[in-house]
């Protein structure tokens, strides 16, 4: 039950409040108070949504107030009781956005908010009551009392069925014939898959299989203990061939050892052979005394020819010192011999030169005299000539009287004059040039006589030492003589010492080589004995071998190896054989035991097929008796719809129409469709479309409208 309903800014309502109670509440209002605006309020409280806005006859910003004052929000919530308990829903609508806030609350805390779908699906939770019920059945459009009735006659019935919902029972039995073809579909194909196939020779095949299978393996297992007893035949041959083969392996080492030391027997003997041949009746002692001796003279010997060496050293340094010198006295007498020569050849040009020359230190005086004379009158007549020139000057450029004798000058007397003076100015100049011809002579000479006075000078000091170079040669003559006397006395020493070295050499020669011929012998008396004792290790070696080598060859017991391997050979042959036969045998066992295996397996594959036939089978029955049970039902429930219907319609009857021309009035079915009828007093039902009375006629829908309210809700 609403008990409550508050309006903000929704349509011409700013701030309204509405409150309900018990039994029926009236809005009265003159047209455009609001009345519609307070149901569609209530409408869109609960499901967000009514039915002008549904067909978009307005939009939801239109329905927040525009005048007086325009609002951009609007607010609506509704209060309502159900089983005892209190709810609200409320819900905000702004301009150009829609539902904003939406809230549901039960007993005042809050349940869900602000999803608007979600809110709605609360209430209709609380209401049991959807939108689509809301509005057929109970909340009735302004002008749309008649609803029923302007439904086209042959649709009634399943706008019926959609609000009692058994479209959704149509629905299911669609979907159940669906199914059920579906199932027998595949119920068909899985039969045919069965009866392909023959599940009796299946099964004598797979018994067959069996068959063959146990004869095999018996096969097997015969083949394997023969297999077992070649494997101990052969592990048993094995062995032997091991022992014998080592017992031969070292047969052969020992025969081998055998051969080496016979052939080192042999050896030896020739050896020790060919020692008695050197050694030959000799005792060791006798050897050793003569080569004491022997060693004891080459000693000596060696001394002697030590010292005789040191002496043919000295006196051979010695010769070759007087050699030495002899060649410097050579070569010195050489030189002395060219110099006395070039002495002697100064000696005469010296000579020579005095007796051309005289004495010459007296000669270059002389000259020297000459010399000065001439330098004196030289300048004698140049200071004459200087006056000449003087006097001639001034007689030239003179008139009237002499310049020398103060006298008259004539022009001829100057003449006469000058003439004079110049024919001496001439004699002056023959008489100097004269004088400097010899004095350039002179000077020529006195060079000379200088120059050979040099060359003098320089041989007389060459020569000075002329009688100690004389004297010096002789004594070298004489020195050479002595010395060439005495080298040929050294030399003829010399060379006999030198022999008698070479004899003694010779002699110590043939006595170390006598030597080293007795340390020989000497030393094959050691290895004389050795070999001797070698030679009896040896032969009891080999006795030894032979005790080795005739037990190994009991031991053989003239057993063959090559035998034995043949024979060894042969089982292995034999064992791949059989080996080669278990696994063929094994490989068709098993082949036959994958092909058991698949017949196996089909077989249980169908039965399983056969198991899911039934299934299916059972399945459709249950559902073909599902899709009757629907059927029933849906029928069923119309059949009650109708008459709780009619019963509710008839109780308000008399309230609603009292005037008693029609007594009755029922929701019939005819055709498959519903038609509503009215009972007249004959008893006649007549269809309420037919009566002409819109009066009546409205009556009759609201009659019906109420008893669907009370039956639906
Ligand atoms: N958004 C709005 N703002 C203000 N007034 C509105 C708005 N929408 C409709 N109305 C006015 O509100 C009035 C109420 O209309 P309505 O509820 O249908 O009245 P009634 O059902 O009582 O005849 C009308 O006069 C209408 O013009
Ligand atoms: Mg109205």
């Amino acid at each position: 039950m609403i008990t409550r309903v508050k309006l903000k800014n929704w349509r011409s309502h700013l701030d309204s409040e509405f409150k309900f109670s018990r039994g029926t509440n009236a809005l009265f209002g003159g047209m455009g108070s609001g009345k519609t605006s307070v149901l569609n309020g209530i409408c869109f409280a609960f499901f967000g949504n009514f039915p002008d806005l549904q067909s978009k006859k307005v939009k939801l910003d239109e329905i927040i107030m525009n005048k007086p004052v325009e609002k951009n929000k609007a607010e609506v919530e509704v209060f309502f009781e159900v089983n005892g308990k209190t709810y609200s829903v409320k819900r905000i609508i702004e301009k150009g956005k829609g539902t904003t806030y939406s809230e549901f609350r039960e007993e005042g805390k809050l349940i869900e908010a602000p999803n608007s779908q979600r809110v709605t699906e609360a209430v209709e939770k609380v209401l049991k009551i959807d939108y689509e019920l809301f509005t057929r059945a109970i909340y009735s459009e302004q002008n749309a009392l008649d609803y029923f009735l302007t439904i086209p006659k042959g649709q009634r019935m399943k706008k019926i069925d959609e609000l009692l919902m058994i479209d959704k029972f149509e629905e299911a039995r669609a979907n159940a014939k669906t199914l059920i073809n579906r199932l027998l579909d595949r119920k068909i194909e899985k039969q045919k898959l069965i009866d392909q196939v023959d599940l009796t020779s299946l099964e004598k095949n797979i018994s067959d299989l069996i068959f063959s299978i146990n004869q095999l393996s018996s096969e097997k297992e015969k083949l394997e203990k023969e297999l077992k007893e070649i494997l101990i035949k052969k592990r048993k041959i094995e062995e032997e061939v091991n022992e014998l083969r080592k017992l031969n392996e070292s047969l052969e080492s020992l025969k081998r050892e055998q051969k080496g030391i016979s052939s080192a027997m042999e050896e030896t003997i020739k050896v020790i052979k060919s020692l008695e041949e050197v050694i030959k009746d000799r005792t060791k002692e006798e050897v050793e005394k003569l080569l004491e001796e022997l060693e004891k003279r080459a000693k000596e010997l060696e001394k002697d020819l030590k010292i005789k060496k040191e002496d043919y050293e000295k006196l051979s340094s010695f010769v070759s010192e007087i050699k030495t010198k002899l060649s410097f006295l050579k070569e010195k007498i050489k030189e002395l011999e060219k110099d006395i020569e070039n002495k002697l050849k100064l000696k005469n040009e010296l000579e020579g030169i005095r007796s051309s020359v005289g004495n010459l230190e007296e000669v270059i005086e002389e000259r020297k005299c000459l010399y000065e004379k001439l330098i004196g009158e030289e300048k004698e007549l140049e200071g004459r000539i200087k006056e000449t020139r003087e006097i001639i000057e001034k007689l030239s450029s003179v008139t009237g009287k002499c310049p020398v004798c103060d006298s008259t000058l004539t022009e001829d007397k100057k003449k006469k004059l000058l003439e004079e003076r110049e024919k001496l100015l001439e004699e002056f100049k023959n008489r100097v040039e004269e004088i400097r011809k010899n004095k350039g002579e002179n000077e020529t000479r006195l060079k000379e006589l200088e120059e050979l006075r040099k060359k003098v000078e320089r041989i007389v000091f060459e020569i000075k030492d002329f009688d100690f170079k004389q004297e010096e040669y002789e004594k070298s003559k004489k020195e050479i003589d002595d010395l060439s006397k005495i080298l040929e006395e050294k030399e003829k020493e010399l060379k006999e010492l030198k022999e008698e070295i070479e004899k003694k050499e010779k002699v110590n020669e043939e006595m170390k080589e006598k030597i080293n011929e007795l340390k020989l012998i000497s030393s094959k008396f050691e290895d004389y004995e050795k070999r001797k004792e070698r030679l009896s290790e040896l032969m009891k070696e080999a006795k030894h071998l032979e005790v080795k080598i005739s037990e190994i060859e009991e031991k053989i017991g003239g057993r063959n190896l090559i035998e034995r391997e043949n024979e060894l050979r042969k089982l292995f042959g034999e064992e791949k054989e059989k080996e080669g036969k278990i696994s063929e045998n094994s490989k068709l066992i098993e082949e036959k035991e994958q092909r058991k295996k698949e017949y196996e397996e089909k077989i249980k594959q169908v039965a399983k097929e056969k198991e899911e036939v039934k299934k299916l089978e059972k399945i459709i029955n249950d559902l073909k008796i599902f899709e009757l049970a629907l059927k029933s039902t849906q029928e069923e429930m119309r059949r009650e719809f109708v008459e709780a219907v009619n019963y509710e319609m008839n109780k308000l009857w008399p309230t609603l129409y009292p005037y008693r021309d029609f007594i009755e009035i029922k929701l019939n079915i005819e055709e498959g469709d519903y038609v509503l009828q009215l009972k007249d007093r004959a008893g006649n039902f007549i269809n309420a479309d037919g009566i002409a009375s819109g009066g009546e006629r409205s009556v009759a829908c609201l009659a019906l409208r109420i008893a669907f309210a009370r039956v639906l809700a």
